[in-house]
């Protein structure tokens, strides 16, 4: 059965930022807590930015939280400037009052994959579930990095990357060539098992994804659109992202 995720358009792309990070921070005060699950890429960014301000400017308190990130690069150490890991540190968690001890990222230098990603698994178990999970998407419609041919009931694994996910983060490095093409990501079953979903959109680029996501066939070929199979998602985005054809 599938239910309609709830979109939410606002002006810009800096209210999808006030409005996400309003949401985070009530949460967080009302269960300081809170098991948050995070995301990387240029569309969270404005969002961290603004928990910071929050942070310094209302106390908003970090301490207590725990985050489980979705994915990292293979191959990558920690502090790589492109591995997820060096992005949380600089984008968040150097910034806020957090115990880097409750932030989890996979780790893209492990030694035996199988057995980190059933760890992964276990940890968010431990920790009780993600309550509100944070997601951007690609311009195919990925989630983290599962591309779209994800099963549905995917879990955290090994996964190769497409060549338009390649062609589009090689922005952030010096060539294409240096993009791993391979990473740890969370599976949709995994995300889907969050009590809440938070779905980041902004610029024209997202559009014809958002619209997929939303408006087409439920089917691992836009994996974003396996989230309408969710009771609690909902869609950020702003003007030039939301969907320009109708249902
Ligand atoms: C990467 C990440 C995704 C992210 C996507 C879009 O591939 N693995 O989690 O949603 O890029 O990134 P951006 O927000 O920079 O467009």
């Amino acid at each position: 059965m599938t239910s309609s995720p709830r979109l939410t358009v606002v002006p810009s792309a800096g209210d999808v930022a006030d409005q996400v990070a309003r949401r985070i921070a009530a949460a967080i005060t009302s269960n300081p807590k809170l098991v948050l699950g995070l995301a990387t890429g240029s569309s969270p960014v404005a969002t961290y930015q603004r928990l910071i301000q929050l942070h310094r400017d209302e106390a908003l308190d970090f301490s207590q939280l725990t985050t489980f990130n979705l994915d990292e690069y293979i191959g990558l150490a920690s502090d790589h400037p492109q591995s997820f890991r060096h992005f949380m540190q600089q984008q968040l968690f150097d910034h806020v009052n957090i115990d880097l001890a409750n932030t989890h990222v996979p780790d893209g230098q492990c030694l035996d994959i199988e057995k980190h990603v059933a760890e992964y698994e276990s940890a968010i178990a431990t920790a009780g579930g993600i309550a509100i999970q944070l997601l951007g998407i690609g311009s195919n419609g990925h989630i983290a990095f599962n591309e779209p041919g994800s099963a549905a009931d995917s879990r955290t694994r090994q996964v190769s990357l497409t060549g338009q996910t390649i062609r589009a983060n090689s922005r952030f490095f010096d060539s294409v060539d240096d993009v791993p093409r391979t990473a740890i990501t969370m599976g949709i079953g995994t995300i889907m098992e969050a009590d809440q979903i938070i779905l980041i959109a902004t610029g024209d680029v997202k559009a014809d994804a958002i619209g997929d996501a939303m408006l087409g066939p439920v089917s691992p070929d836009c994996p974003a659109s396996l989230l309408r199979m969710h009771n609690d998602v909902t869609f950020f985005v702003d003007e030039s992202a939301s969907p320009k054809r109708d249902a």
